[in-house]
């Protein structure tokens, strides 16, 4: 298979945008999707993930739990916020028992997952956000795993055809 047919890229231009972004992958949620998100601080990890809580109809304010490691939330389906940011050493990513959420019922979003990849499911969808300039960010998002080439594939017909020479 063409491996681009499991990347969408897209760039945002507001927080907004990268909101409705997150939003549509809320609506595609299944019970078990785990998502990944890696980029920078400030590259735009929570803001997409308030739009994964819209997207489920969670309507309290979502925040990055970086002081606490998890925050649950009730939605369509329960959402896992978990933040790794904190992490002193993927042995303590394992030591904190995160397998009950990441192989449960609800849907994780994984902030700063590059720290811990190997204690992660290795199906998951994989979100990596880039500065591109300013307020611009470049989204790269690739299915690991046939569950989330679906979402690629109705991410790409919600956006169409997308300019985004720019990101690498
Ligand atoms: N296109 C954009 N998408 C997301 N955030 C943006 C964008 N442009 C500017 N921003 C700003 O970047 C910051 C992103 O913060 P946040 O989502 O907390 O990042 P992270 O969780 O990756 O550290 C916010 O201050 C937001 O207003
Ligand atoms: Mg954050």
């Amino acid at each position: 298979m063409n491996a681009a047919t499991n990347i969408f890229k897209l760039i945002t231009r507001t927080p907004e945008e990268t909101r409705e972004l997150g939003r549509h992958v809320g609506t595609l949620s299944q019970p078990g999707d785990v998502y990944l998100l890696s980029g920078n601080l400030g590259a735009g990890k929570t803001c997409f993930t308030q739009g994964v809580a819209r997207g489920l109809g969670i309507e309290e304010y979502v925040m990055s739990p970086s002081f606490v490691i998890l925050r649950e939330h009730q939605g369509r389906l329960p959402l896992y916020h978990i933040d790794l940011y904190r992490l002193e050493s993927v042995d303590e990513a394992a030591e904190l028992g995160l397998d009950d959420y990441l192989y449960g019922k609800g849907v994780c979003v994984v902030e700063w997952a590059e720290r811990a990849r190997n204690v992660l499911p290795s199906d998951n969808l994989m979100v990596h956000i880039d500065y591109a300039d300013d307020d611009e960010r470049c989204f790269r998002i690739e299915a690991n795993g046939p569950r989330y080439r679906d979402i690629i594939s109705k991410l790409k017909k919600a956006y169409g055809l997308q300019k985004t020479e720019k990101c690498s």
